[in-house]
């Protein structure tokens, strides 16, 4: 998805590690990723990938907010790998925590009690929104979403769940039927009960809307009717990301999520927030959620960030309600690595110090600050940028042919010689950046300094600069 194929090393101008250099010369670092890469052609088979296609960056190590590549190169990262690196690269705090509970307790089964289980589960407890009291530990965010719906179903007696086109909620065969962007077509049997609405989006209306209240309020109407449409006693839940990522982070007007809740609310239907990506400070909250005052879903499933990805974790946090479901009666369903030692160690240590630094303040000081004026500004430079949109560290530039037809820079689901010229004038110039169809987003560690922030952003707009003149 995100093309981080890189040019060859020569007078590129990117920041270079003269010890891994030196080293490189005798034969060490260097050849080692020579190698990581020869054997990785060999034997890795690439997630979402035409196999004969895939040319990978080695990153050979990070520190912070960067990321050393296979040529000595350090690259300033603009992804936060895949928006997870919430603390940035091998923060102090969460590799002691990890070393320290893999010297005690490497693991124990899910059957048993262990102190960072039970310790993650309160912490993460004590941030999600109301009574979203009890945690059900997955390894990743699609396998949480799959037992939030589980859930939803069990706890309704209701099959469906509605969820939009413009989402993404994971890899295994329910969340990517769940998911609406083009993912899901290759593996979509339309045999999974899920019903597919559009979102609100106002650059891209499909109402036909000319300002945000408008977006707001034709959007819920369409909802009402899909869900009148379904036949409310069908449907076990409405599955939405808070803000929606990885296609494309329109933030919700005012107003819509409190009303999907209504509706929700209205017919009995559960309201499940995929927080996977926005979770865990990145939007300059805890969750993104909270964004929408007093709405409070039925389930709120979270990964990547909960333990800033360093140990794979994720989860369902649990309302009352549904938790009591299955008070007397089992809950179908389990993992072996639920709630695994190590990851929760990770989330322990990785939620204390976002507590500790008020990394969530810096995060939403970084949007209004830094990265939302900074856009801005490019924005008013550059003509491809159609719009640019976000929160905290949560940002999208909508990039475009012509402001006037909004036409994509690269077709929904695809890419173009300019995205692809982007990509490598950014990494030419030392930015790791995220890219997604005709999108550029701006996603960097929670922890990303003011200055590093900024000098990320000049190097988009240089890179910019060069794209342009080499299209016209
Ligand atoms: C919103 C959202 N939900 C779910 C997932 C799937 O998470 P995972 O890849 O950990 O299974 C992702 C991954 O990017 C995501 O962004």
């Amino acid at each position: 998805m995100t093309d981080t194929t890189i040019p060859p090393a020569g007078e590129d101008g990117a920041e270079r590690d003269q010890g891994r250099s030196s080293v490189a010369a005798e034969g060490g670092a260097s050849m080692d990723a020579d190698r990581a890469l020869s054997l990785d052609r060999e034997h890795v088979f690439h997630p979402w990938s035409a196999q004969a296609h895939v040319n990978p960056m080695v990153v050979t190590r990070a520190e912070g907010s960067y990321v050393w590549d296979g040529q000595g190169r350090r690259l300033l990262d603009f992804t936060s790998q895949l928006v997870y690196t919430n603390l940035g690269h091998q923060h102090p705090r969460v590799v002691q925590a990890i070393q320290r509970q893999a010297a005690t307790l490497c693991t124990a089964a899910p059957s048993h009690a262990t102190a960072a289980r039970s310790e993650a589960a309160r912490l993460i407890a004590s941030h999600t929104p109301g009574d979203l009291n009890r945690i059900f530990f997955t390894t990743a965010g699609a396998d949480a979403n799959e037992h939030a719906i589980r859930m939803a179903r069990l706890h309704t007696g209701r099959p469906k769940v509605l969820s939009t086109y413009r989402s993404y909620h994971g890899g295994t065969q329910l969340a990517v039927n769940v998911t609406g962007e083009p993912r899901r077509w290759p593996n979509d049997t339309a045999s999974s009960g899920v019903v597919h609405f559009f979102g609100p989006f106002l650059y891209r209306s499909h109402f036909h809307a000319s300002d945000e209240r408008e977006e707001c309020d034709r959007a819920l109407a369409h909802l009402s009717e899909v869900i009148a449409m379904e036949g409310p006693g069908t449907i076990a839940a409405v599955m939405l990301e808070s803000i929606p990522g990885t296609s494309g982070i329109m933030v919700p007007p005012e107003g819509y999520l409190r009303g999907v809740r209504e509706l929700c609310d209205q017919h009995g239907i559960l309201l499940i927030a995929d927080e996977v990506m926005a979770g865990f400070g990145r939007t300059g909250r805890w969750f993104a959620i909270e964004h929408a005052e007093d709405v409070v879903p039925d389930l709120l499933t979270f990964a990547k960030g909960v333990t800033s990805g360093y140990v794979p974790l994720g989860g369902v946090a649990i309302s009352d309600a549904v938790a009591s479901s299955f008070a007397d009666r089992p809950y179908p369903g389990g993992l072996t690595y639920s709630g695994h030692a190590l990851a929760c160690a990770a989330a322990v240590a990785t939620i204390e110090t976002m507590e500790d630094e008020d990394v969530v303040g810096q995060a939403a000081r970084l949007g209004e600050q830094v990265i939302g004026p900074g856009l801005a500004k490019l924005a008013e430079q550059h003509p491809w940028i159609g719009e640019v949109r976000g929160v905290g560290a949560f940002w999208a530039l909508e990039l475009v042919r012509d402001p006037q037809t909004r036409e994509p820079l690269a077709p929904y689901g695809g890419t173009s010689p300019e995205m692809t010229t982007l990509t490598r004038g950014c990494v030419s110039r030392g930015l790791l950046p995220f890219v997604n169809f005709n999108r550029l987003h701006v996603v960097p560690p929670l922890t990303i300094s003011a200055d590093e922030a900024s000098s990320g952003i000049s190097i988009l707009g240089e890179a910019l600069d060069e794209a342009r003149g080499t299209a016209t």
